[in-house]
């Protein structure tokens, strides 16, 4: 089953439980963190104790998006915080094998993300080792940016490679994805849909959710 992963960087922080309840409530599947070091990205959000915090109030599986430099620093702590699957950036690191490991020897699921210009190429030999490849649609560092059309090519290589290679691997797709443009995105193969502001800056999260389930499901 396809599933929504509601990215919280468009919440409202000073009521960071009840938005995340509010979309439980709604049927999504994961809660989308985006971790940002004013480094990798030019933005700066939030760390390990947050994460815990929100773990404490989420139901259902943390989906955290690594955007710093050297997240090999750091996948201990964000683990020992609760993040079920921990996603660090191919560019990020010169030794992402090893990083992935490192995310496995916690518990944690293991994803690896590319920007918009990383080529799929790179992570060709690593796809068995990954849980979950997330395909950027934006370059990262903001919610709100417009989903870059030029990814969609690239979301079918990768589901080819994946169908080929290591047919369990999830694929993510994340960055302006929106009632209008889901159901293409969808018809690429993909597996999680991350949405920020198309959820949090909605009206009524739970219909605009349930709108986009009965696209995926279509
Ligand atoms: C971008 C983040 C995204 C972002 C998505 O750097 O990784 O998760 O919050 O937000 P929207 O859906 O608004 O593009
Ligand atoms: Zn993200």
């Amino acid at each position: 089953m396809k599933k929504i992963a509601p990215s919280i960087l468009s919440a409202d922080f000073s009521r960071l439980g009840e938005e995340i309840l509010a979309v439980e409530d709604a049927g999504v599947d994961l809660i989308h963190v985006d971790v940002m070091d004013g480094h990798f990205v030019p933005n700066i959000t939030i760390g390990p104790p947050v994460v815990a915090s929100i773990k404490k109030t989420a139901r259902i599986p943390l989906d955290v998006h690594l955007m710093i430099e050297a997240p090999d620093r750091y996948i201990r702590s964000f683990a020992d915080a609760g993040s079920d699957i921990i996603t660090v950036h191919a560019e990020a690191t010169s030794h992402l094998h090893r990083a992935i490991h490192l995310i496995r020897e916690t518990g944690a699921k293991a994803g690896v993300a590319l920007n918009p210009a990383t080529p799929l190429a790179g992570i060709e030999q690593i796809i068995g080792d990954i849980d979950l490849l997330l395909i950027m649609t934006v370059n990262p560092g903001f919610g709100g940016q417009k989903f870059i059309e030029s990814m969609l090519p690239k979301i079918r290589a990768a589901r080819d490679m994946i169908d080929r290679a290591s047919p369990d691997v999830l694929l993510e797709v994340d960055g302006g994805i929106t009632l209008q443009n889901i159901e293409v995105v969808k018809e690429a193969g993909v597996d999680v849909f991350v949405a920020g502001s198309s959820i949090f800056l909605s009206e009524n999260y739970g219909q605009t959710i349930k709108e986009m389930r009965t696209i995926l499901e279509g």
